[in-house]
């Protein structure tokens, strides 16, 4: 055998990791859709959906979303104009109202926040501009930002907009802003809190595509909109009180009161959809980090283990980019038909979410197990087939729900291979206990001849019950974290940034005005990420 020179072998590394490259590309593939199948199937049921998408905060995916025509959307500011854009638009007047106050002069206080009736929120990007020198509007009128105003405005044409999943407009280390830093703007060290760079870097990015914006989510949905003259109108634009909460004149009385009370209570108003067809999702559209076969470890962080984008690599990152872009090109002309995946996954919830809890935590014997596998399975079980061990009708129970669908995209098919490893799970584990318990019985039939001892029974029921709590452990559905009785003057609190304690991530609970925000302070779930340092002064022009 000859010996290669050095320069041989470089070629034939070179033509090796090329090979490489093309087996196991930065390519999406079905092996990545099935092994993260559990977070993809969630992440379709939770979209635009507040619920899930505080609980699984760490959104990896984007959607093409539209506006129709007519929707009513808020700002709130301190400006008597529209503002040109980039800026925020809220879906819910709380969450608007937040923002319409008088403009701070001073850094607001909200890394202070120890004892305080409220967080006070950043006002997005005014505060950064002057962080950074850059004084925002400073050819304004003095007297024109002493006062808060709530703009209302309307769509005049549909807005196309690119959706980012997850709780991504949390400014936290805990990977909420991986997919729009890291793979949208290819930025590893972005500053977490400059909003202002984030949406316009964004929007640079998305209008370059054809889009008119960003949808992301905190407590409340928002829309990033590049332009606020295109496709809406201003409806109103309407002074908000004088003054301050504490202490302040009319308008305000109670406020403290009520306000974060109220505010959540909108937010939690869209736990599950963001409600009145307001936003239109491309469910074909999907394009996920979760489809292709890049690491999503997540120990950079001592919260839950959702994933993240921390160690894929730079040109994973970029594929996943490049996707993105080709999906919302090919999207944009409207020729393609959509399949509403989500529903998919509601029907699937809505058959085996609450029975397998019941399964697992309430029943008493193994009748009444029995009945309840019997419900979910025999409408599979053809019974003039030949004993298979169920083979044919746990084919045709994880098909159930998929089979009325015929996927079309990429994606489309990615997504089938989610859902099937999803509902296979599913029937497979029903199945598997359903046949285990008859045989069981069967035995213990002849062995006790009837009179099998209950504390053998017991025993068994147990270890049956507790087949259904791991297939549970294995879906991790959010539906389960709900809290199930309320009263009118109650919400069902979960940690929705910027405000939440780390007891209710882990039980999701009832909260009235007084006690809503127990723990926000001294039991913080999220991160506070440092305050930036000081960004370099934008450059001064020598030649002036
Ligand atoms: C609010 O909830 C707490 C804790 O459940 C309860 O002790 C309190 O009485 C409630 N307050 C009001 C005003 O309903």
């Amino acid at each position: 055998m000859r010996i290669a020179s050095p320069r041989h072998a470089a070629v034939w590394v070179a033509c090796l990791s090329h090979h490489v490259a093309a087996v196991n590309p930065q390519n999406p593939a079905e092996g990545a859709a099935r092994k993260n199948a559990y977070e993809i199937f969630n992440a379709i049921h939770s979209a635009m959906r507040q619920w899930g998408s505080s609980l699984n905060h760490n959104g990896l995916s984007t959607f093409v979303a539209t506006v129709p025509a007519g929707v009513t959307l808020y700002h709130g500011t301190w400006r008597t104009t529209p503002p040109s854009g980039p800026e925020w638009l809220a879906f819910e007047i709380e969450h608007a109202e937040l923002f319409a106050h008088a403009r701070w002069k001073f850094p607001p206080q909200e890394f202070n926040t120890e004892g305080s009736s409220m967080p006070l929120q950043r006002q997005r990007g005014i505060f950064f501009q002057e962080e950074n020198g850059y004084k925002a509007g400073k050819d304004e009128d003095e007297d024109e930002d002493s006062e808060g105003h709530l703009q209302i405005y309307r769509t005049t044409k549909p807005v196309r907009l690119l959706y980012l999943d997850g709780t991504s407009a949390a400014n936290s280390e805990m990977g909420t802003l991986d997919l729009q830093d890291f793979v949208l703007r290819g930025k590893r060290n972005a500053e977490i809190w400059d909003e202002f760079g984030r949406a316009t870097s964004l929007c640079d990015i998305v209008t370059s595509w054809g889009l008119q914006g960003v949808i992301r989510m905190e407590a409340g949905f928002e829309i990033i909109k590049c332009d606020f003259s295109d496709s809406m109108e201003l409806v109103s634009n309407i002074q908000r009180p004088s003054g301050e909460a504490q202490g302040g004149g009319l308008g305000w009385e109670g406020y403290t009161e009520v306000h974060p009370f109220e505010w959540i209570r909108a937010v939690a108003q869209r736990y599950h959809g963001i409600g009145a067809s307001r936003v239109e999702l491309d469910f074909s559209s999907m394009v996920s980090a979760m489809f292709y076969p890049v690491s999503l470890t997540n120990n950079k962080s001592p919260k839950p283990n959702l994933p993240r984008l921390w160690y894929a690599k730079e040109e994973e990152l970029r594929s996943i980019r490049a996707r993105v872009e080709e999906v919302v090109k090919e999207r944009l002309d409207g020729k393609h038909g959509s399949i509403n995946w989500q529903e998919v996954t509601d029907m699937i919830i809505a058959r085996y979410a609450d029975r397998l809890w019941f399964m697992a935590e309430r029943v008493q014997s193994i009748l009444e197990l029995q009945g309840e596998l019997n419900h979910l399975t025999n409408t599979h079980v053809d019974y003039s087939e030949e004993k298979d061990g169920y083979q044919a009708a746990i084919s045709r129970c994880k098909r159930h729900y998929l089979s009325s669908v015929t996927p079309e995209t990429q994606e489309d098919h990615l997504i089938v291979a989610a859902m099937e490893e999803v509902t296979h799970a599913i029937c497979y584990e029903l199945f598997l206990v359903r046949l285990s318990l008859e045989n069981q019985i069967r035995l213990d039939k002849l062995k006790y001849n009837g009179n099998v001892p209950a504390a053998r029974a017991n025993r068994f029921l147990e270890s049956y019950k507790g087949f259904i709590k791991d297939l549970m452990k294995q879906l991790r559905w959010t539906r389960w974290k709900e809290c199930t009785t309320c009263g009118f003057d109650e919400v069902c609190f979960a940690p929705l940034w910027p405000v939440g304690d780390k007891d209710s991530y882990e039980k999701p609970n009832c909260r009235n005005h007084s006690s809503i925000q127990k723990g926000w302070w001294d039991n913080r779930y999220w991160d506070m990420p440092k305050r930036m340092p000081h960004l370099p002064k934008p450059p001064v022009r020598e030649d002036l």
